[in-house]
Parts: structure tokens; C-alpha cells; sequence
């Protein structure tokens, strides 16, 4: 059972908070998909970790991430005006270079640089990769971005939708470690689309095998496919908030997809769902997630209790199983803000197929426990570049250890 400190120190990432601290000071946190930031576009608000940061891109594509409001008298620089790789505060007219140095106090006149050069920069390290924009929230020299697959492969090949979720982050990311869901949850979804992919593999009840990893853990669904053949279903977790999942393999056999859980702050995070095909291009996913769906926002506000977070009963009664229609992550949603804010773990009873949870509680309750005895975190993820695996599903005759045949996500150092 997760107590109620256990719980406390597992989800809380604002201030002092453990969880926050060592997020904020080891690794990179993405926060938005590269497209939703254009070139000389309005700056974007971001929130991560409880701190309020404005993210834009100059002219020339520069990136510039910093504090949020104004250095001046604190006006909101979502607001400002993008000049040439600059913000300027439409308050009073302060400019800031995308680096977070301010270059000119126009109040100031002759004396603009030297008053400006007194002023404390304003800066967090930021960059793009994969598709995605990265923040490295920490005052020491940021690592390398993650050596995670997705970022690897070509733009033909990857695809991501981004959405605001009003819960805990890990109320989240337990969605994406806790397979059996996948059989209850989307049923109706699945059967609503006459969409055979995710039925491709047995729905036989399944064993859950677990591997812990330097970087996380490894979960295999183990199912009696035949007399002759096993099937497996492995997934990935790696720390501290990437799940993967084989998606739409076998059927597509080098589909790969991953949930990102970034917390915001206490109440509030940001799902990052993507596609990634190791070898080739993306295999069309409109069936999944069609093209009106905004790829920035995809949940908006009906996710209230008073609406009953936007549950269908009509839909329902016409033989939807869950009564969310939109998309197989609105039915994650819908239930996950159910929980409230931060679900109370200490009132669970979890059973048998809760294990992947537990042990991923278990996981990073150690990680948060050895950076604050001061040890070093692996916020470079080396230990996943080293002996990282990739997600997959497959059959194999009855006997096979689902342990030797993981697809690694790098070739071995020599
Ligand atoms: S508040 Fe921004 S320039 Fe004064
Ligand atoms: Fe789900």
C-alpha cells in the first residue's frame, strides 16, 4: 500500500518539493510540440513544475524561454511584442534578447545599456528535438537531450498530440503503465471505430511479468496465444515520466507509441502522446485520432464533475462502452480526472494486475530518496542509452522468455 506520505512525496512538484527539485535540476521537461511555436509567432505561456515561464521563437528561429512575467514591474510577457530574435514588454517598452539579457530600458535613454547590464538575466536553457521543445529548468550546465528513440527517427516518421489534463501528473502516467484498462476502458472505442488493430493480439486474460532496469522497468503481458505460441506485449518505463507502448504492433510491427506525463505544477499536467515508427514512415493514424482534433489542446474544458466530465450517456446507450467518443484519450481523461486533483493512494485496494504500478511507485520513490541524500540522478538517461530497450508485441512459441527477445533502442557501446 502507497501511504500518505508516499503518495505526498510522489506527487507534489511545487516549491521545495523533492519530486520538482530533482525534475527541475537534472532534466530535460518537454513543453510543447516545435510546430505550435512559428518563427517571429506570439510567445507562448508555459507551466512547469509551478513556475510560470514565457516560451517564444525570433525571427530567425531562435528559441528564448524565460520567467513570465517582466523584469520591469512584472507585466506578463506573453504579451509582448516578438522584434527581431527580442521580446519587447508592451508595458514599457523593456526589451529582452531570446538568451533572457536586457538590451535596452528605452526610460533610460544614454544611460539604457549600462542600467540594463545591471539587471539579472532571465533565462532557462531551452531547445528542440524530436518535434518537440525541451526546458532544462536548472541552474547547472544542462545535459544532452535525452537519448530517447523518437528523437532519433525523421519527421515522416513521428507524430504528437499534446493536451492540459486537470490532475496530478501521475495520475497520468499510471494510466499509460496500467495495461489491463486497455481491455475494459476502450472496448466501446475500439468497437465504435471498427478498429481491429488494437484487437490483434489475444484478449486472453494475461500474466504480468516484471523487469526492473537501471532506467526504469520492463512489463510483459503474457498470454497463452495457442497450444503452440505465447504472446507478448512488452512495455517500457523510463524514468522519469516516458512510457512506451507497442501500439499498433503486430499488425504494424515497427509502430511504437509514448505517453510523457509533465507535471505542471501539484494539479495539472501536460500528456505528450506520440507515434513513432522506428523504420519507415508513420502508418496513417487518422483512424486514431482524427485531423480536426486541435494537436496542441486536444482535450478542452468539458472535463468538469458537473457535466460528468463530458461523458456520453447517449452514446453509451447506442452500445459505447465508455461513453467517450472522441478519442481513446479522452476515455483516459474522463477517468483520471475523476480520481480529483490528487488521487489519496492510501484508500486504494489494488490487485494482482497492479503490480507495473506499484513497482514504478517503488522505482521513483528510490530515485527522489537518492537525490536528496545527495547521490547523482541520471538526468543525462545514460543508463537507457546503455542498455535501453524498445517496446514490443509479438508471438513465439510456447517456452520463449520474452526477456531475449527485446529489441534494443541503441547498438551496444564497442
Ligand atoms: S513591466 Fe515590462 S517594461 Fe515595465
Ligand atoms: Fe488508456
Amino acid at each position: 500500500m502507497t501511504s500518505k506520505t508516499e503518495n505526498h512525496r510522489l506527487t507534489r512538484v511545487e516549491d521545495d518539493a523533492p519530486l520538482g527539485q530533482m525534475l527541475r535540476r537534472n532534466f530535460w521537461i518537454p513543453f510543447a510540440r516545435s510546430q505550435s511555436l512559428a518563427p517571429g509567432g506570439p510567445p507562448q505561456r508555459v507551466r512547469l513544475l509551478g513556475t510560470d515561464l514565457v516560451a517564444f521563437r525570433g525571427e530567425d528561429g531562435t528559441l528564448g524561454l524565460m520567467d513570465e512575467l517582466c523584469p520591469h514591474r512584472r507585466a506578463s510577457l506573453a504579451l509582448a511584442r516578438v522584434e527581431g530574435c527580442s521580446l519587447r514588454c508592451i508595458y514599457h517598452g523593456w526589451r529582452m534578447g531570446a538568451d533572457g539579457t536586457v538590451v535596452e530600458v528605452p526610460s533610460e535613454g544614454e544611460r539604457s545599456d549600462e542600467f540594463a547590464a545591471q539587471i539579472e538575466r532571465n533565462h532557462y536553457g531551452v531547445r528542440e528535438g524530436g518535434g518537440l521543445l525541451w526546458a532544462f529548468l536548472g541552474q547547472d550546465e544542462a545535459p544532452e537531450l535525452p537519448p530517447l528513440p523518437f528523437l532519433k527517427v525523421p519527421e515522416e516518421s513521428r507524430w504528437w498530440c499534446r493536451m492540459m489534463v486537470d490532475c496530478n501528473w501521475l495520475q497520468g502516467f499510471e494510466g499509460a503503465l496500467d495495461s489491463v484498462h486497455l481491455n475494459w476502458l476502450h472496448q466501446g472505442w475500439q468497437k465504435d471505430k471498427g478498429d481491429s488493430v488494437l484487437e490483434a493480439y489475444p484478449r486472453l486474460t494475461p500474466d504480468y511479468e516484471i523487469e526492473r532496469t537501471d532506467y526504469g522497468l520492463r512489463t510483459c503481458a503474457v498470454r497463452k496465444a495457442s497450444e503452440e505460441e505465447t504472446h507478448f506485449r512488452c512495455a517500457e518505463f523510463i524514468a522519469p515520466f516516458y512510457a512506451f507502448s507497442a501500439s499498433r504492433q503486430p499488425v504494424i510491427a515497427s509502430d511504437c507509441s509514448v505517453f510523457i506525463s509533465v507535471p505542471v505544477d501539484d494539479t495539472t499536467h501536460m500528456l505528450f502522446f506520440g507515434f513513432w515508427d522506428e523504420i519507415g514512415p508513420l502508418t496513417d493514424i487518422s483512424g486514431f485520432f482524427p485531423d480536426e482534433l486541435d494537436h496542441d489542446n486536444l482535450i478542452s474544458d468539458e472535463f468538469l464533475p458537473h457535466n460528468c466530465w463530458g461523458q456520453d450517456r447517449e452514446a453509451m446507450a447506442q452500445g459505447h462502452f465508455s461513453g467517450f467518443t472522441k478519442s481513446v484519450l479522452h476515455e483516459d481523461v474522463g477517468v483520471q480526472t475523476s480520481m480529483g486533483p490528487i488521487v489519496e493512494r492510501s484508500e486504494e485496494n489494488l490487485c494482482s494486475t497492479d503490480l507495473a504500478i506499484v513497482r514504478t511507485r517503488e522505482f521513483l520513490l528510490e530515485v527522489i530518496a537518492e537525490f536528496e541524500a545527495g547521490r547523482a540522478v541520471d538526468g543525462e538517461m545514460a543508463a537507457y542509452r546503455d542498455g535501453g530497450n524498445l517496446p514490443f508485441s509479438c508471438s513465439a512459441p510456447v517456452g520463449s522468455d520474452w526477456r531475449n527477445i527485446g529489441f534494443r533502442a541503441h547498438e551496444p557501446a564497442e
